[in-house]
This record gives C-alpha cells, structure tokens and sequence, in this order.
C-alpha cells in the first residue's frame, strides 16, 4: 500500500513505538575488551594512539579486569608484549608465558570472566611477522606448529577460548588437533577467517610492539579489494573445525560481514580494530563529533550488518549503557 495509506511516520512518533519496532539490540553479551599485558609490577604504559588503553603488568591487569567485570563486561581478549622475543615466536609457548601468568592470574580473582587468547607469533617474533622467515617470507607450514604449541600451552594456562589471528593456510585444523591431542576437545576456536591487510591496525602495531621489521603482510592477510575470497577463507575456516568466525576490519568490510551471514549459519565475530577506535577518539577530542553517538552507532551498524559479537576498544566506555 503506497502513501497516503503507508506513512511508516506513524511508528516513528512514539518513543515506545520506536523501541517496540528496533531490529538491532545491542547488549552486554555482545561486546568483547581487547587488553594489552606486559612484563614487570605496577607497570601501565599509555597508548598514545589509543585514549584510553594501556600496556599493563600482570598485577595491574588483575585490577583492570576486576573494574571492566564489575562493570558488566563479560569477556575479554589478551594480547601479549613479552620480555623477549626470538625468530619463531617460541616464548609465547612457554608455560610462564606473559598471557599464560596473567591468563592464571585472571582466572585466580575472576573465575567466571571469560578469557580469549590471540595467538599469532608476531608479537613474539625478532622481526614482528606472525610466522617463521623462510627465504624471506613467513613459512606457512612451519608456522603451524609453533601456533599448534601456542595454542595448547594457552589452553593449559586457563584461557576459556583460542583466537587465531595469523592467516596462514590450514591454522584452524593444526590446532584443533593439537588441542584435540591434549585433551582439550571442549576448547572453542574463534577463527580471525576473513582477516584483511588493513591500515586500520596502525596503532595496534603500537600497543603491541608488532609491526614488521620490513616488508607487509600482503603474503599472508587478503586483499581489501576481495569478497569472494572471503567467502573461501571462512568456509575453509568452518571446514576445518572453527566455531566462530570473523571478519576484520569491521566497519570498512560490513558488507563482507553481510555476506558471511548471507552464506553460511555460523555465529560470525568482527573486529572494530584500533584505528577505527583511534579516529572516533581523535575527532572527538576536537569535539567535531558526539563519541557516545557515533560509538553506539558504529557498534549497531556491526551488529545489523550481521555479526553476533564485537571485540571493540570501546567497550569499556559504553558498556554501562547497555543492558
Ligand atoms: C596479530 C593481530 C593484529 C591485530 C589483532 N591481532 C595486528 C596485525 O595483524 O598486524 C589488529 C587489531 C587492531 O588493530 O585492533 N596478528
């Protein structure tokens, strides 16, 4: 029926009515806090790039994640800055691992937050690749070892999920073996599946003291001209044993998360990564934009476009708004 019998007006007037009618409810449940845990005591380094975000030591961590639960969040993803780094990344397999002490640590005070574990080898490795240099590109198949050992020590440390950021080739089965072989059959695995090689990660490299020493991650993370592509890698993903995918970037790649809830009937992730948090900041600071609004209305239009979850640098600022 067109106008004057339509006039979708009508719904439009009432607050309740306007509440009844949303389709998108963004709640608690959704929402993920990446946090950043380094070496020492007492230790919490700003981000620049990023207001608001720290690296901190173990014990300040602990404290971070008491006031983020208390809040309402309910879970939140690790990403280490070790002591040392060296050519494979082996220190993130070790048992007294930066995550893996501040994994128990969490877990000691907070049982019940929910802890999910990056694993990739760049923030481990001498020269910031995520996997081993061979002939002077990351070695696919080598590198599936040291994230298969990553990612059962992570396990054996208390981390309540795995999330592989790597991209390299067959990941997902490597380490849905490994943990299968240790026992660790319930451990889910969120797979970063359609994980492009974006610009978006500038101040992340920051905070996570992981930018590549040279070259990029073209060999390995997908073009952002690409969709269809996407659609492989997340099949080859769902084929290979993930329960979760993901779709990172978030906001330049919407469509591509459309897509991914188009084809397949998978719970789907995406990542609102650090520099799309860091330019909502910065054009906040100069007060040309609402940061409430615009973030409330970034994370809504992640979650129409058709993801269930959000890992977000935001979280903490709105979780206290969200039921
Ligand atoms: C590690 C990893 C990266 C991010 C998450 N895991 C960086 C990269 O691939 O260079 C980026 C997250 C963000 O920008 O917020 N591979």
């Amino acid at each position: 029926m067109a106008f004057p019998i339509t006039r979708l007006r009508r719904l439009r007037g009432n607050e309740v009515t306007r509440n009844m009618i949303r389709e998108t409810q963004l709640t608690r449940n959704d929402l993920i806090m990446p946090l950043f845990v380094r070496p020492g005591k007492g230790v919490q380094n700003p981000i620049n790039s990023m207001p608001g975000n720290f690296q901190l030591s173990v014990d300040l961590l602990v404290e971070k994640c008491k006031e983020l639960y208390n809040k309402g969040v309910q879970s939140v993803l690790l990403f280490g800055i070790p002591e040392h780094k060296d050519e494979h990344g082996l220190v993130a397999c070790e048992h007294n691992g930066i995550v893996q002490q501040a994994t128990r640590a969490i877990k000691k005070e907070l049982p019940d937050l929910y802890v999910i574990a990056d694993v990739c080898n760049c923030e481990y490795t001498t020269h910031g690749h995520c996997g081993s240099i061979i002939n002077g590109d990351v070695d696919n198949d080598s590198t599936l070892i040291t994230l298969g050992k990553q990612s059962v020590s992570l396990a054996e440390a208390g981390v309540d999920m795995i999330a592989p950021s790597d991209m390299m080739d067959g990941r997902v089965g490597h380490i849905r073996k490994a943990l299968d072989d240790n026992d660790f059959s319930n451990m889910p695995i969120m797979a970063y599946s359609a994980k492009y090689a974006s610009a978006f990660y500038g101040p992340f490299r920051d905070a996570a003291e992981s930018a590549p020493q040279f070259g990029n991650r073209a060999t390995y993370q997908m073009d952002p001209a690409n969709s269809n592509e996407a659609i492989r890698e997340v099949e080859l993903d769902i084929f290979e044993g993930a329960d979760i995918v993901m779709v990172k970037p978030a906001l330049s790649y919407l469509d591509i998360i459309r897509k991914v809830k188009d084809t397949f009937n998978i719970p789907i992730c995406a990542y609102n990564v650090s520099g799309e948090f860091s330019m909502v900041k910065a054009a906040a600071e100069k007060g040309w934009i609402d940061e409430n609004r615009i973030t409330l209305e970034i994370l809504t239009s992640i979650k129409r476009a058709g993801s269930d979850i959000i890992i977000s640098y935001h979280t903490q600022d709105i979780i206290d708004q969200l039921k």
